[in-house]
C-alpha cells in the first residue's frame, strides 16, 4: 500500500497521454491553443505502460486516463487494451470531451473501461462554439447516449462560469431526470493556459443555491469515499448531481491521487510545481528498484492540501489543465 505522510493512501493514478486537443475551450487553453509539445517529449507508450505496471504493483488500483483529449493520440485503444490486463488494476477510465471515441466505443465496452467522464459545458449549440471555439455538441450528445446504450458509466463534467454558461446550469440538471448519469458542475481553476482570468464568481455554494432555486426538494446523498464532488439528488430522477468544490478544494483531506503528466512529471497535487520527471529517469536508465524508491520519496512528499501545495509553487505561471493533466 502507498502512503504519504498525511495517512492518506495513494491508490489513484491520473495519467495524462497528451497534451493536445482538438477543441479549445476558453477555462483550459487560448484560442490558437498551446505550444504543442513534440512527440519526442512525451513519455512512450511503452514508458507509460512501464511505470503504470509499476505503480500498480505498488498499490494503484484505479488509472484515469486524461489529456488534452486522448483519443488525439494514436494508439489508444491498444494502450488501454493494455492496461485493462493489468493485475491490480481494479478499473481504468477516461476523462474525454467526447468527440472522437465515436468508433471506439463497442471496443472500450469489451475492454471493460470502467466510466467514461464528459466534458460538457453547453446544451446549447452557439455557447459550444463560444466556450469551445469548435463546433461539437451533436456530436457529444449522440457520444452520450451510445456510452449509455453501452452501459457504460457515464457523468458529465461541466465548468460552472458567469458569462459562459450559467443558463445551461438547468437544462444540464434536467439531463439526470431520464439518464442515469451523474452530472457534475466544477468551479473554474486558474488553470486556463493565459486563455482567461478567473473570477470564482461561481462557488459550490452559489451553484448549489441555484439548483435549489428551482429543485427545492433536492436531496444530499452519501458521497462514495474519495469523491471529489457533493453528491445529490432530485426525487425520481434516475441520475445524479454533482458539484466540485476544485477552487475551493473541500475534498483534500480524504485526496487518495497522484497525477503525471504527459512529459512524465510526476504531480502529487494538481495545484503543486511540477515535481521530478519519471521519462528522464527511465531515459537514464534506472532501474524499476530506483524507479520505485523515487516515486514512494515523491509520495511521501505530498502536500497536505491544494492550499499548502500551492504555496510551493515559486513563479505565478499560465498553467493550463492539459499540461497538468485534466
Ligand atoms: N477549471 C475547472 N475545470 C477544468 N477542467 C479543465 N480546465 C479546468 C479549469 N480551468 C476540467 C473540465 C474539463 C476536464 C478535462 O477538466 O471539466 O472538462
Ligand atoms: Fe488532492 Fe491536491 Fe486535489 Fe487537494 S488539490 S484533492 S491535495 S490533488
Amino acid at each position: 500500500m502507498l502512503e504519504d505522510s498525511y495517512g492518506r493512501e495513494i491508490n489513484y493514478l491520473r495519467l495524462a497521454v497528451t497534451d493536445r486537443c482538438n477543441l479549445r475551450c476558453t477555462y483550459c487553453m487560448p484560442i490558437n491553443g498551446l505550444h504543442w509539445l513534440p512527440q519526442t517529449a512525451l513519455m512512450s507508450y511503452e514508458e507509460m505502460e512501464r511505470i503504470c505496471t509499476l505503480l500498480v504493483q505498488m498499490g494503484i488500483t484505479k488509472i484515469r486516463i486524461t489529456g488534452g483529449e486522448p483519443f488525439i493520440r494514436k494508439g489508444m485503444l491498444p494502450f488501454l487494451e493494455k492496461l485493462s490486463k493489468l493485475k491490480g488494476l481494479e478499473k481504468t477510465s477516461i476523462t474525454t470531451n467526447g468527440l472522437l471515441i465515436g468508433d471506439f466505443i463497442p471496443q472500450l465496452k469489451a475492454i471493460g473501461i470502467g466510466a467514461i467522464n464528459l466534458s460538457l459545458d453547453t446544451l446549447d449549440e452557439n455557447r459550444f462554439l463560444k466556450i469551445a471555439n469548435r463546433k461539437g455538441l451533436n456530436k457529444v450528445l449522440h457520444t452520450l447516449d451510445q456510452l449509455l446504450e453501452y452501459d457504460i458509466p457515464v457523468k458529465i463534467n461541466t465548468v460552472a462560469m458567469e458569462d459562459q454558461n450559467i443558463e445551461d446550469i438547468i437544462p444540464l440538471v434536467n439531463l439526470t431526470k431520464d439518464k442515469p448519469i451523474s452530472v457534475r458542475f466544477i468551479e473554474e481553476m486558474p488553470f486556463s493556459g493565459g486563455s482567461r482570468t478567473p473570477i470564482l464568481n461561481w462557488n459550490y455554494k452559489r451553484i448549489l443555491a441555484h439548483i435549489q432555486e428551482e429543485f427545492p426538494n433536492i436531496e444530499k446523498i452519501q458521497d462514495p469515499r474519495h469523491s471529489t464532488s457533493l453528491n445529490y439528488h432530485i426525487p425520481h430522477h434516475k441520475g445524479n448531481v454533482g458539484i466540485i468544490a476544485a477552487y475551493s478544494r473541500l475534498f483534500c483531506g480524504d485526496c487518495n491521487r497522484i497525477r503525471i503528466t504527459p512529459t512524465g512529471g510526476m504531480r502529487t497535487c494538481l495545484y503543486a510545481p511540477p515535481q521530478f520527471n519519471l521519462k528522464e529517469a527511465m531515459r537514464e536508465g534506472k532501474s524499476d528498484q530506483e524507479l520505485e524508491q523515487l516515486l514512494i520519496q515523491q509520495i511521501k512528499g505530498k502536500p497536505q492540501n491544494g492550499w499548502e501545495a500551492q504555496k510551493l509553487k515559486k513563479k505565478k505561471g499560465q498553467e493550463s489543465m492539459a499540461n497538468i493533466g485534466g
